[in-house]
């Protein structure tokens, strides 16, 4: 029998008349049974999605930044067919009360611009809607109002705003300086997302708002738009471009959306960003006398200096530790965090031996229905239980091994610290089994030790 005492402990703990903006029109108790917001969510359109000029129209000038963007999650947003799954579960739930509140950030444009209404199916969708998060529904923002659930002024015939303070004149578009651009808070009216009842279920800007990156002035756009020195446009002066790919943990789960090299590149980039992430280490006695039962302790580091690791969609990702123990024959001895035949970890969500694994240790979080049951419905979770680890947190868990069955010694210990960016039995229960193995395990860290016979 395997016995675990998991001892958790954290080491310290202006718009022109003729540049109309989507300015609320209406509250949010419209008498319409609906939920809205004056905002992002509004009862009658605030602006025209006609008026958006799409990705494809920015090429010839901009076309590395046109190639990057259409790698991007954000290009992906509303082809999701996790998303569109999700949202689709949500209209039957709700009976269409709640229809635009996924989509005010997977797309603005479409929500704003009426749209996305309730019992809206994707199909019928224009295509500057299902471009999501285009390059327009960035650079048209005129103003952060709030940094959650869409908080962004739009201004549909406003300039391009970026940073650059001297840009050169086109005919294509008026530019514009915006210095908010550059901000945290510029993502952060995306990134953080709360439920219609107030469950917090996305934080990394409020995260951030307490890190060490903040105070050494390093936003989301340091990390997750890197730079490189080049023209912008042909003969122009040399800019810090930004990198539009925003590589992040995620891949596009739909054939087609990206080549072979794209993916390959994705992946590359994924890897990069996860380098040094998290620390590993792995204690155990040198020796332990025959059939005594040791310590394994363990200690896992965030060393993000940003945001909690993972972050963003915790409630879907999968970080984990999985530890096993072999003795010289190669037997397995002990382990925890190893997956069973359908790819998932043995806990409430396996199939094949839900709760198979009672030491397991997970760094994600999960969401919690009125009667207590794990729920992947963020509609219908009450509580948002998180193991997160906030920047710079050392978190300790002692495992207790037992040495009884060991055939040949030594013991060998190996721990890996494992990402994964959407588990099997998600995908099965949206219907997307068939995609359930593709997604990749990343190891953040690994450590290994041995253990000889006393
Ligand atoms: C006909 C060419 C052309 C087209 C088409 C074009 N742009 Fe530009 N854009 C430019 C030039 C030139 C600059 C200035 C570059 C510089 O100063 O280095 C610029 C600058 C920008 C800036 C920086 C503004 C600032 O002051 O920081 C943004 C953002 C931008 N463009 C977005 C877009 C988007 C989005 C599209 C498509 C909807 C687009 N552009 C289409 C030529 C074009
Ligand atoms: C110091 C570099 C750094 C900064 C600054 C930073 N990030 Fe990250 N971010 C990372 C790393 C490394 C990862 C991969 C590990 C992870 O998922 O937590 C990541 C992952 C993410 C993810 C994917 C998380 C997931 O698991 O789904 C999102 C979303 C994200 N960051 C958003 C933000 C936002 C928003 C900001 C600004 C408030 C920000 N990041 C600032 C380094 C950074
Ligand atoms: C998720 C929001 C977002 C989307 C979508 C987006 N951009 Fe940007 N873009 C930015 C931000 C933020 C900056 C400036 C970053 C900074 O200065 O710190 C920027 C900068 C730029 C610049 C100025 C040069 C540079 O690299 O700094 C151009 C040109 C540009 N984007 C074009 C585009 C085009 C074309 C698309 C669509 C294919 C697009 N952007 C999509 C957020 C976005
Ligand atoms: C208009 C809303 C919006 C804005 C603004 C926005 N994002 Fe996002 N971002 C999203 C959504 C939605 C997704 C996920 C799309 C999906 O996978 O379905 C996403 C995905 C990402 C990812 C990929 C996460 C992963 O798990 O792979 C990163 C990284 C990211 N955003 C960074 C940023 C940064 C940095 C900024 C600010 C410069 C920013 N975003 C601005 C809505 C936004
Ligand atoms: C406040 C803006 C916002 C709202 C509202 C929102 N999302 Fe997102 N969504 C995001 C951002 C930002 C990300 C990227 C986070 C990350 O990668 O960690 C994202 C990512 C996702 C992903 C990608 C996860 C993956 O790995 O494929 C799915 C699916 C998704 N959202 C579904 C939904 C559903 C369903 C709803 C409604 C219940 C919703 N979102 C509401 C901003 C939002």
């Amino acid at each position: 029998m395997i016995a675990l005492l998991a001892l958790w402990a954290c080491d310290g703990d202006t718009d022109g008349p003729t540049a109309p903006t989507d300015a609320p029109a209406d509250t949010g108790d419209t008498g319409d049974g609906l939920v809205h917001d004056p905002l992002s969510m509004p009862a009658s359109p605030t602006l025209d999605p006609a008026r958006f000029r799409d990705a494809e129209s920015c090429r010839a000038c901009h076309p590395d930044h046109v190639r990057e963007w259409k790698t991007s999650m954000h290009a992906y947003a509303m082809h999701d067919p996790l998303f569109q799954a999700l949202v689709e579960q949500r209209q039957v739930d709700l009976e269409g009360r709640e229809d635009q509140f996924c989509t005010q950030c997977h797309s603005a444009i479409g929500t704003r611009g009426g749209e996305i209404t309730s019992g809206f199916s994707f199909a019928e969708l224009s295509p500057i809607v299902m471009e999501g998060i285009t390059c327009t529904a960035c650079h048209q923002v005129e103003e952060v109002v709030r940094t959650r659930n869409s908080g962004h002024r739009l201004q549909q015939d406003g300039p391009m705003r970026a940073t650059i303070a001297d840009p050169i004149d086109t005919p294509a578009h008026a530019s514009e300086a915006a210095d908010f651009m550059g901000s945290s808070e510029f993502c952060g009216a995306c990134h953080d997302v709360v439920e219609t009842d107030g469950l917090d279920l996305e934080r990394p800007y409020q995260e951030w708002l307490d890190s060490p990156a903040k105070a050494e002035g390093t936003g989301c756009q340091g990390c997750h738009m890197p730079t490189t020195r080049r023209a912008l446009v042909d003969g122009g002066p040399e800019r810090d471009a930004h990198d539009h790919r925003w590589v992040g943990v995620d891949e596009p789960l739909t054939d087609g959306f990206l080549t072979a090299q794209e993916l390959d590149d994705l992946r590359a980039g994924t890897r990069e960003l996860l380098t040094g992430a998290a620390a590993l280490t792995v204690d155990a006695p040198a020796t332990v006398e025959v059939g005594r039962t040791f310590d394994l302790t363990l200690t896992v580091e965030n060393r993000i200096p940003a945001h909690n690791l993972p972050t963003g969609s915790t409630f879907v990702r999968q970080v984990w530790l999985e530890v096993v123990v072999t003795d010289a024959a190669g037997d397995v001895v002990y382990e925890t965090g190893t997956l069973d035949a359908n790819g998932d970890l043995r806990d409430h969500w396996s199939e094949l031996d839900p709760y198979g694994d009672a030491d397991l240790l997970s760094f994600s979080s999960r969401l919690i229905d009125h009667q207590a049951a794990p729920t992947v419905f963020t509609w219908i979770a009450d509580e948002h239980a998180s193991t997160t680890l906030p920047p710079g947190y050392v978190r300790t868990a002692t495992l207790f091994v037992p040495t009884d069955d060991v055939g040949t010694w030594p013991l060998t210990v190996s721990a890996r610290l494992r990402f994964r960016a959407l588990p099997p039995y998600l995908l099965r229960l949206t219907g997307l089994g068939d995609r359930a193995l593709q997604v990749p395990i990343h190891d953040l860290a690994t450590a290994t030790t041995e253990v000889a016979q006393r």
